[in-house]
């Protein structure tokens, strides 16, 4: 059995740092199914889908020519969507905004469970997201949970945004994560809330050294 950690959390909780560092110290695989979930919103949104296109919406998610390739030179993953680079499209807050609109349906998740499982793969994965210690890697040795008060998390957000070269200000960032939060840990279907499993770990006060450490003891118990 692939052993797979997850990292489950909510908007700007830093999950996608600490998974990179973590899959990085392993030498494991990692997966960022929240990009899965921008790329596709951005795939829709240049066809002008809507989310009550479900039908074109689950053929959209079945032939989504997706690639992920890790640029070591960037310290970061370059994401190809229709042979393109969308990488900095895909980090806007309105693509993140209309990620999570689409990520309400049901049907839509299902159609993305196998892009996503795919990446399981020898030594092992670190599968960072929502659901993926309740629902995708249900099955996950190894599985986190990370919190943090919505003003901290609003705060690094701006960081990161900033870092990629995008404006903001922390009242609107603050406004938009809230929201987000709202509507991801409130949907019908696999809503963000942490696995019976999971680790819980509040970074509120934790530096990311810190979390890793935690996180890496999990791992090597
Ligand atoms: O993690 P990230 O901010 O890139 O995710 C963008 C949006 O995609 C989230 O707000 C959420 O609605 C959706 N998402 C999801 N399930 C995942 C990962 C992301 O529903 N596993």
């Amino acid at each position: 059995m692939i052993p797979v950690l997850t990292i489950d959390g909510p908007s700007g909780v830093g999950k996608g740092t600490v998974s990179n560092i973590v899959a990085n110290e392993l030498k494991w695989h990692i997966l960022d199914s929240g990009a899965i979930y921008r790329a596709f919103a951005l795939a829709a949104s240049k066809r002008d889908l809507l989310p009550e296109n479900t039908k074109e919406l689950i053929d959209l998610a079945s032939n989504l020519e997706l690639k992920f390739v890790s640029s070591p030179l960037k310290n970061d993953l370059e994401i190809y969507l229709d042979n393109q680079e969308v990488s900095s499209d895909l980090r806007t807050e309105k693509t993140a905004e209309l990620a999570s609109k689409f990520a309400m349906i049901g049907s839509l998740r299902e159609s993305l469970l196998i892009r996503q499982r795919d990446f399981r793969k020898p030594p092992g994965l670190v599968a960072d997201g929502r659901d993926m210690g309740t629902v995708v890697f249900k099955d996950a040795p190894y599985k986190v949970f990370l919190t943090a008060n919505v003003e901290e998390r609003a705060k690094r957000r701006l960081k990161q945004l900033h870092q990629k070269g995008i404006t903001g200000n922390i009242s609107h960032t603050l406004e938009e994560v809230r929201n987000r939060d709202e509507r991801d840990s409130s949907r019908k279907h696999s809503p963000l809330k942490p696995s019976k499993e999971a680790l819980i770990i509040d970074t509120s006060d934790l530096t990311v050294d810190e979390v890793v450490t935690k996180v890496m003891a999990l791992v090597k118990v």
